[in-house]
């Protein structure tokens, strides 16, 4: 799909990290784009800085998205490319040693149905209601190409480390999603794609940063190469890719510095 100021997009957790990284990328290349976030003051920021428009939305209320697509398309017509990165999850072990007590406790299952919301069934809402919305526009592209879906996993999806069930199943579970909708939507020249980043230098990252430098000295060095975290323009550059290359469909992009993350 040839990238261009006639398209619009849509890019969920776009006031930080890997979602403003794609925002920025995909402005950089005249896309008029919505940014969707819980965070009013950050999303307003970016959409400023990239001549785009922000979208106060909850990617946990059907709604809120509903509404939040309606008011980018009201802006910037019919989204072509949907980048999807915001998220929501709690950590914590299967069973693991209960700090208070001294006994064990289990992870629950609200914790769980909560991740579970915040991740699969979010990626699902997105995503689908992005594709009812394609379906009807007109094709942009002698291939009958009408838009494409990427989706953040994660390489906890392969890589699940202890404390990360919910988010290591789910992340999967995101995966998941990616080939029986490209074949969904096949018909309606539709693309799904998901990317499973390593370790990005994003907010939640840099906390580490400076909370124990040692630490984030070591997680530096964790990674094969290069021996450093992922720059979230990195990211972004692999979003425009799978945006622009319409060869590539049903697939999940590991990012990641050649990292496979050890239990822990
Ligand atoms: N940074 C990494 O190392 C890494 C690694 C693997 C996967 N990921 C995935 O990449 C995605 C982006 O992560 P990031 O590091 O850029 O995080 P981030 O915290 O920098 O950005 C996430 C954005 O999502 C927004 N958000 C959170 N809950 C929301 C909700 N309910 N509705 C709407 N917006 C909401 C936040 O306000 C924030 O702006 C996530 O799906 C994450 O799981 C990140």
């Amino acid at each position: 799909m040839k990238l261009d100021s006639s398209l619009g997009a849509v890019v969920t957790g776009g006031a930080s990290g890997l979602g403003l990284a794609s925002a920025e990328a995909l402005a950089e290349q005249g896309l008029k784009v919505a940014i969707f976030d819980l965070n009013e003051d950050a999303g307003e920021a970016a959409a400023m800085q990239i001549g785009g428009t922000f979208h106060k939305v909850d990617i946990m209320d059907e709604q809120s998205v509903e509404a939040g697509f309606a008011a980018a398309r009201a802006a910037h017509g019919q989204e072509r490319v949907l980048v999807h990165c915001a998220m929501a999850a709690k950590g914590g072990k299967t069973v693991g040693k209960d700090k208070e007590t001294g006994g064990f406790k289990r992870f629950s299952t609200e914790d769980y149905a909560f991740s579970a919301q915040g991740i699969l069934i979010a990626s699902y809402r997105v995503a689908s209601i992005s594709a009812l919305g394609m379906a009807s526009a007109d094709p942009v592209n002698d291939d009958g190409e009408r838009g494409t879906i990427i989706l953040t996993s994660s390489a906890a999806a392969q890589d699940g480390q202890i404390g990360q069930i919910a988010y290591g199943s789910l992340k999967a579970g995101v995966n998941g999603l990616v080939l029986p909708m490209a074949r969904d939507l096949m018909d309606l020249g539709i693309r799904v794609n998901s990317i499973m980043p390593g370790i990005f230098a994003t907010p939640p990252m840099l906390r580490f940063k400076d909370l124990n430098e040692k630490m984030w000295d070591n997680l530096n060095a964790s990674v094969p190469f290069p021996k450093r975290l992922g720059h979230a323009e990195e990211f972004a550059s692999l979003v425009l890719e799978i945006a622009r290359n319409s060869y590539l469909n049903a697939h999940q992009f590991r990012i990641d510095g050649a990292i496979r993350m050890p239990p822990r």
